[in-house]
């Protein structure tokens, strides 16, 4: 653990720090004088990282078992200059649910969702006493449909946009000016599919984001209070898309596009 920055007036704790888009928080976060608490399982890759940054603490933990979530979420409950939670740890899998082994849908559903769950409420508790923060919960454009061969990973992602518009909604009920995002990117440019095995070949160059602009967008959307990010123009439209068409429509259109896939 390098404990380089503990006198930083804010800190964020940035989970799945160690690759793409938490390790594009972290560098955004750090130029933006943040002390940053760096979590993920590899601790070489956030050590790495704390270097380049000038010091970070890094907490080595797997958030999908109850020893690594208790411990972080210890660590976020303990820290009075928490001003910015990133939720952002989160991986794919490939294949039909009833043919894919079961641990790597439950361990799904306790990163994206548990994990999710539990840090938030860790952080919560003290934003709202010191009426200041904010938590981003890194979902996906995979949140607003489902699709053949990711059924988990779209449920998922669902849960969290629920949860974070409700937490939204809850928030500015109470007066509270603590804010939440889901924040949903399309396909971007990270360690994602490479770790799920995934052929991207297909996918056009056009059709990338970069973690880095993701990024940004997220923090504007957070300045302006926006509860659901969803970067870049094409992917703005596909959501708005999904949201019009009827839902016969929707399904039809994503049997046929499973069944040519
Ligand atoms: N890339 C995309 O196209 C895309 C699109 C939409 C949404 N997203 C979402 O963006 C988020 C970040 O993914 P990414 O694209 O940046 O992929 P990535 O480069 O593979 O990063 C995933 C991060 O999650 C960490 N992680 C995975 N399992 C973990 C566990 N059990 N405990 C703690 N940390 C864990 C990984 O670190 P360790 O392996 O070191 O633990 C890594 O730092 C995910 O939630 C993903 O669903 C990605």
């Amino acid at each position: 653990m390098a404990n380089q920055q503990q006198t930083a007036a804010r800190k964020a704790l940035i989970t799945g720090a160690s690759s793409g888009i938490g390790a594009a928080f972290a560098r955004r976060l750090a130029g933006e004088g943040y002390g940053l608490i760096l979590v993920a399982r590899r601790a070489g890759k956030l050590d790495a990282l704390a270097r380049e940054l000038g010091g970070a603490e890094t907490l080595a933990a797997d958030l999908a078992s109850e020893e690594g979530l208790a411990c972080v979420e210890a660590r976020i409950a303990a820290e009075p200059a928490l001003q910015l939670l990133v939720n952002n740890a989160g991986f794919g899998t490939k294949g039909r649910f009833w043919e894919t082994a079961p641990e790597g849908q439950i361990s799904m559903h306790a990163l994206h969702v548990m994990a999710t769950l539990r840090l938030t409420r860790a952080a919560l508790a003290g934003m709202v006493a010191r009426g200041a923060g904010g938590v981003i919960n890194v979902s996906s454009v995979a949140a607003f449909g489902q699709s053949p061969g990711n059924v988990s990973y779209c449920a998922t992602k669902a849960w969290m946009n629920s949860f974070t518009e409700g937490l939204d909604l809850e928030l500015r009920t109470a007066g509270s000016p603590v804010r939440v995002q889901a924040l949903c990117p399309g396909f971007t440019v990270t360690g994602f599919h490479e770790a799920m095995e995934m052929d991207v070949k297909a996918i056009p160059a056009w059709m990338w984001l970069r973690a880095d602009a993701v990024v940004a967008a997220s923090l504007r959307g957070l300045a302006r209070g926006q509860a659901v990010v969803v970067p870049g123009a094409f992917y703005k439209l596909i959501v708005a898309l999904e949201k019009l068409a009827p839902r016969p429509i929707r399904s039809a259109a994503v049997v046929w596009g499973g069944r040519r896939r």
